[in-house]
């Protein structure tokens, strides 16, 4: 097992990277922007190309292997997550960044088996950012180890959180809610309009706790190893496990950090399940 996860991690890491090359050389130029689900969520032609290089290159090498991926999924694809080995990918994780040329996106790539997390890659490929972690083996940034925060308290915190790409009104009510109660309980709150590369600011220690409701589950596969093998909680926002399907989930660097938010956030009303 060690050895395929060696040769697994070997094989997708060459294909995120030559997949980085198409974000990069593109993030200034105008893009051509198709609406999905509707309000904000764009993608673009770059989100489909990245997706087909890292299927058609994975399923090359391993035809076994299944996929989940953003873009396959809005195309009709399954999401489901089956004890087979299961590549989960969002092309380009910040669409709307990629969209503007504001250099904060990036591809990421997990690889769950028997439905837990075997390896992470997230690459912002306009920073230089490679953040990679395999169970049980650390997680790194650009080859050298990261860690989280040391924080435990709300009022020493640095909290992200995103307003996602719905324009629901009732969801909209309840971030405003929240963000009422943390700004004052808090050091500063942020922004940075990708999921994955939120998780890696808490996993370097960046940040100290991100919550979102309405991500899915390619938005956190490989950031759910990241933080964790960084040292990091990754809890649903009312304090319990995941259910990686529920499309909410918090990330912090410690668990009494994590609580202590948990029993201040206002939930998100349910949103249907991936
Ligand atoms: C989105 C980004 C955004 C987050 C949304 C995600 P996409 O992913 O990560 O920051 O708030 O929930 O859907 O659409 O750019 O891949």
């Amino acid at each position: 097992m060690e050895n395929d996860i060696e040769k697994f991690y070997e094989v997708a890491l060459d294909l995120v990277k030559q997949a980085g090359t198409l974000i990069r050389d593109r993030l200034n130029e105008k893009k051509s922007v198709e609406i999905k689900s509707g309000d904000i969520d764009f993608v673009t032609e770059t989100d489909k190309q990245v997706e087909q290089l890292l299927i058609d290159g994975l399923s090359q090498t391993f035809p076994s292997h299944n996929f989940i991926g953003e873009e396959s999924v809005a195309g009709g694809a399954q999401c489901s997550l089956s004890d087979d080995p299961t590549w989960i990918i969002d092309p380009v994780d910040g669409t709307l960044n990629f969209v503007h040329g504001f250099p904060h996106s990036c591809i990421s790539l997990g690889l769950f088996i028997k439905k837990e997390p075997e390896i992470g890659i997230i690459y912002n490929p306009n920073l230089e950012q490679l953040f990679t972690a395999k169970r049980s083996q650390g997680a790194f940034l650009n080859g050298k180890r990261i860690h989280v925060s040391d924080v435990t308290k709300l009022s020493d915190s640095l909290i992200v959180f995103e307003n996602g790409t719905s324009r629901d009104v009732e969801k909209f009510k309840v971030l405003r809610e929240n963000y009422q109660t943390l700004v004052p309980l808090t050091q500063g709150m942020r922004s940075l309009g990708s999921a994955a590369l939120n998780m890696t600011m808490v996993a370097m220690g960046g940040a100290d706790v991100y919550f979102e409701y309405g991500t899915h589950i390619w938005d956190i596969a490989a950031g759910e190893l990241i933080v964790k093998e960084a040292g990091g909680v990754f809890i649903d926002p009312s304090g319990g496990d995941v259910d990686r399907m529920s499309r909410r989930f918090l990330c912090a660097s410690t668990q009494s950090l994590a609580d202590e938010l948990c029993k201040k956030l206002v939930q998100y009303y349910p949103v249907p399940r991936d």
